[in-house]
């Protein structure tokens, strides 16, 4: 039998002062990079290989994140391709005092994996052993054929940035 795959991680971050913004909330560059950290981690971790961000797309920021707070990114390998691979990331912050959990974001990152050259890196096929990992591949092919849909079409739009 074939190893089991490790693709789901779960990190967990305090987010210390240094982090806030100008109104004392959590910057949000400063969630993005921590987000990148653990799509790095899960990916990293799933294709056992240097792993670079290709795109980051549906952030949905749903709520305002506390300093104080302790934000859990909840991280999978929904699909992968010959060299991709989207990883699911689901925030969710919890206020320590009162206990409240709150969702706070959802996105999508794809992640290369690429050799000691930056050339793609073939990864492992990923194996589907429930209704709902199907359902999350499926979904995750549907969004890598938008974001090429996208791609495409921005080019198309393409004019050049005021000088
Ligand atoms: C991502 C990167 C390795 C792709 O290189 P490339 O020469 O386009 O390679 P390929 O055309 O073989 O594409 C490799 C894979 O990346 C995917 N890809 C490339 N550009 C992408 C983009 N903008 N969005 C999503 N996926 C992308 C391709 O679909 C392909 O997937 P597949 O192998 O599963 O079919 C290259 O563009 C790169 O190094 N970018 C910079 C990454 C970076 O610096 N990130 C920030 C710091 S980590």
């Amino acid at each position: 039998m074939s190893e089991a795959q490790e693709k789901s991680l779960f990190m967990t971050r305090l987010m210390t002062p240094d982090m806030a913004n100008f109104s004392g909330k959590v910057h949000g560059g400063a969630l993005l990079k921590v987000l990148d950290e653990a799509a790095y981690s899960c990916a990293s971790r799933y294709c056992k290989a240097y792993v670079v961000t290709a795109a980051l797309d549906h952030v949905g920021f749903k709520r305002a994140v506390m300093v104080g707070d302790l934000i859990t990114f909840k991280c999978n390998v929904n699909y992968v391709g010959r060299s991709s691979m989207e990883i699911g990331i689901r925030v969710e912050a919890e206020n320590i005092k009162s206990t409240t959990k709150y969702h706070a974001i959802s996105c999508y990152f794809t992640m290369v994996a690429v050799d000691d050259d930056g050339k793609g890196l073939e990864v492992p096929r990923l194996q589907l052993n429930s209704e709902e990992e199907k359902k999350l591949f499926e979904a995750g092919k549907m969004r890598c054929e938008m974001r090429k849909e996208m791609e495409q079409r921005n080019q198309e739009l393409h004019v050049g940035l005021p000088a």
